[in-house]
């Protein structure tokens, strides 16, 4: 934003000053803006013809808050509790004419104000504790004042929008306009002129039961698994019933220096922008997508199924073809089944559900996909059965519809190859359960067409997932990753790790679960199978463990079998004596010597194995920056989001130390563990190895 154009302007109309905030693209509240709205509402004020003041924004939303980029730096001031605070203290009626969203800031601007009006299809929220914060311009304390706390604990936890309706019944605005909402708050203003502003801080937070907001608290600690901002504004609000406004705005404050400069403030900022960045994919400048009504799948499996599910749920008409009618009467039961677990959970009602399963219709023939625009084949993961199948569907859609491939290992390229038109050709790889996980790589081939990888974005848009551009290797972006990862976890194995060392580590570190206790739950018998076709190929020079092997040799297929890498009885885990006797003999076949690790040692050396290889894959092109191989680990793989995902992860520990730990890897474990040029600079010149989208 050029600094000599006003970002606030103000006119006169009748006896009412409209105050237009006009900060493109989200009217983001930068210190530009801060201190012309503080400048604006003083002199306005205190001018003799003005009667009432409204504050508005320009263009498609009312302000959505503090200035992301400018957290981490000196805040200069006015900071915005101060102009929030000149907007309360103001001698005539502030009005809030609010459209679009309201968020953090831009709903304590609303707050401050005296009076508040929103369009009908408008939103406030605090979406704070989402970037690692809480509230920090007055939002804890006014809004208790109006809604009480336990509805204000909830509203600022979650960082949930609130719609129109809502709104109205608690009592946040005053009126929910259709039309023009400068309009109506212009009127409203007119009829305020000559009153004494009605200032939320005179409010008493209405009465409560302290046990009752003690368990709330409890329980939003609880929810929080680890992140620490949801708890920190909770206890803000709490405040609210024993302080004035100003003197709860200066805690705050302390709790905002706190959150800002905190990793978690840090790793969600940059997930934040992460996910902006994600969205700018190379090379579509010109790409025009194409319109997608009608999807096919192929094959209705636990993948195609939960595909099958995403697409009708965005609204697509959806054929699932499937080989003979008694696999489409297992697919269809597939698909009512998932449609009855969320009816059941309450998410869907009877009518949506219906809905939805109309707009699904099963086929045993794949002549049904002869009217699709894109097909997503869901098949069993192998060549020559996707080879064939993209083959006969070539000869059945039209030539300008789209063929996706949905495999997890196999080279995409090999499968366009099959088909008549390539530049037609993606790969949509889905996470399961696919109606519910949040990521999509989608993969760009040697030949698919800028129009077909902007479709595909499209669709996934439309899915309500995150799509992350990847180049073609084996496993993409996130498998490729894990394979090393779960690489280090089985070699420290055999250097005498147990298996709960090494999940409770992870654990600690902030994951839901370490990664044997995943292993158990997604079985072991497809890691397997996968080991068995690389064997032939394997560099004989590699490090390998056959513990989780020999374990699939006994029956330890995980969780569904009662043993794996743990024994489960009745659904209770404990250490498994076989897993131990293979641990031991594994330890004395390479020499006896064990080695005693911390957690943190454990944490650190995934971390640069992660790292390690996220380097060559973002050297390859393979992923266009680190923070979105970052997302792909928060949105695939069950990171949470405040911990910023591997990349962010390996910054914080800094380059010296995962470089000391690839060195180390390269030596003890072959070849593989290479150190990428961007960390052995990044050791030596002390800087970041991947900078984080801040
Ligand atoms: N500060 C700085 N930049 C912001 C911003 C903020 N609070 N909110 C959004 N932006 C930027 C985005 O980074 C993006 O920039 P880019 O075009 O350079 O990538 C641009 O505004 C558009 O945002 P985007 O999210 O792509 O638009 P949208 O229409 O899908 O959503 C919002 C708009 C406002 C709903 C969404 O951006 C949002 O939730 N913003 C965060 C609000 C928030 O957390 N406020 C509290 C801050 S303490």
């Amino acid at each position: 934003m050029n600094a000599d154009v006003p970002v606030v302007r103000s006119e006169l109309r009748g006896a009412i000053a409209l105050v237009t905030i006009d900060n493109p693209p989200v009217n983001a509240a930068s210190l530009a803006v801060r201190t012309e709205l503080k400048t604006a509402i003083e002199r306005l004020g205190n001018q003799p013809d003005v009667g009432a003041i409204v504050i508005a924004c320009a263009g498609r939303t009312f302000t959505a808050g503090a200035d992301i980029r400018e957290f981490g730096k000196p805040l200069v001031p006015p900071i915005l509790f101060e102009t929030c605070a000149a907007i309360e203290a103001c001698p005539k009626p502030v009005v809030a004419a609010v459209h679009g969203t309201a968020l953090g800031g831009g709903f304590e601007i609303a707050l401050a104000s005296h009076a508040r009006l929103m369009k009908r299809d408008a939103r406030l929220g605090l979406p704070e504790v989402k970037i690692g914060q809480a509230p920090g311009a007055g939002g804890t304390q006014r809004l208790p004042r109006i809604i009480g706390l336990a509805k204000t604990i909830d509203v600022v936890t979650t960082g949930r929008m609130i719609a129109a309706d809502e709104a109205l019944s608690l009592g946040i605005v005053d009126q929910v306009v259709d039309n023009d909402v400068v309009d109506a708050a212009l009127a409203h203003a007119q009829t305020l002129v000559g009153t004494r502003p009605t200032r939320t801080c005179d409010r008493q937070v209405p009465p409560f039961d302290q046990a009752e907001i003690d368990q709330v608290i409890k329980d939003v600690d609880k929810r929080a698994r680890g992140q620490q901002s949801p708890g920190e504004a909770a206890r803000l609000v709490l405040a609210a019933a024993r302080m004035s406004v100003p003197e709860g705005v200066a805690l705050e404050r302390e709790v905002f220096a706190r959150l800002v400069v905190s990793q978690q403030g840090q790793a969600l900022r940059h997930i934040f922008l992460a996910e902006r960045a994600a969205a700018k994919v190379d090379g579509l400048e010109n790409a025009k997508p194409i319109d997608i009504r009608h999807v096919g799948v192929a094959g209705a499996g636990t993948m195609g199924a939960g595909i099958a599910v995403a697409l009708a749920d965005a609204g697509y008409k959806v054929t699932v073809v499937e080989r003979d009618e008694a696999a489409v009467a297992a697919g269809r039961a597939r698909i009512e089944g998932l449609y009855a677990r969320l009816q059941k959970s309450g998410r869907l009602d009877e009518a949506s559900l219906r809905e939805r399963l109309s707009r699904v219709e099963l086929a045993g023939t794949l002549q049904a996909f002869a009217p699709c625009d894109l097909v997503i084949e869901a098949v069993f993961d192998d060549l020559e059965v996707k080879r064939t199948l993209f083959g006969a569907l070539s000869k059945i859609v039209r030539p300008d519809a789209i063929l996706a491939t949905n495999t997890s290992y196999l080279n995409p390229d090999f499968i366009a190859d099959a088909a008549t038109n390539p530049q037609r050709i993606i790969g949509m790889h889905f996470f399961a359960p696919a109606n519910v996980m949040r990521l999509l790589e989608v993969v760009r081939m040697a030949q698919t067409s800028p129009d077909v990888l902007a479709t595909a974005l499209a669709v996934a848009r439309k899915l309500r997932k995150l799509a992350i551009a990847s180049g073609v290797c084996p496993g993409f972006i996130g498998n490729r990753i894990y394979a090393m990862y779960r690489r280090q976890c089985e070699y420290m194995l055999e250097e005498g790790a147990q298996p709960r060392d090494i999940d409770d580590a992870m654990e600690s570190f902030g994951l839901p679960m370490g990664p044997f206790r995943v292993f158990d739950m997604s079985g072991l018998e497809i890691a397997w199978a996968q080991r068995k076709r690389l064997a032939p190929t394997r560099d004989p020079r590699e490090r390998y463990v056959d513990i989780a092997d020999q374990l699939c040799e006994q029956g330890h297929f995980g969780q569904k079998t009662g043993a794996g890498w743990y024994r489960y009885d009745n659904g209770v885990r404990s250490d498994h004596p076989l897993v131990r006797e293979l641990i031991d003999k594994a330890v004395t076949r390479r020499g006896g010597e064990r080695t005693t690790f911390t957690a943190e040692d454990i944490r650190i050396r995934l971390i640069a194995a992660m790292a390690c290889e996220g380097a060559k894959i973002l050297r390859e092109g393979i992923a266009a920056r680190a923070s979105d191989i970052d997302l792909v680990f928060v949105n695939g793989y069950g990171w949470p989001s405040w911990l910023g995902g591997p990349m962010f992860q390996a910054d914080q520990i800094g380059a010296k130390r995962i470089l000391a730990e690839i060195e180390q890897m390269q030596t003890r474990d072959g070849p593989g563990w290479e150190a990428d040029a961007v960390i052995v600079e990044a050791a030596q010149s002390r800087g970041p190895m991947f900078p984080a989208a801040l």
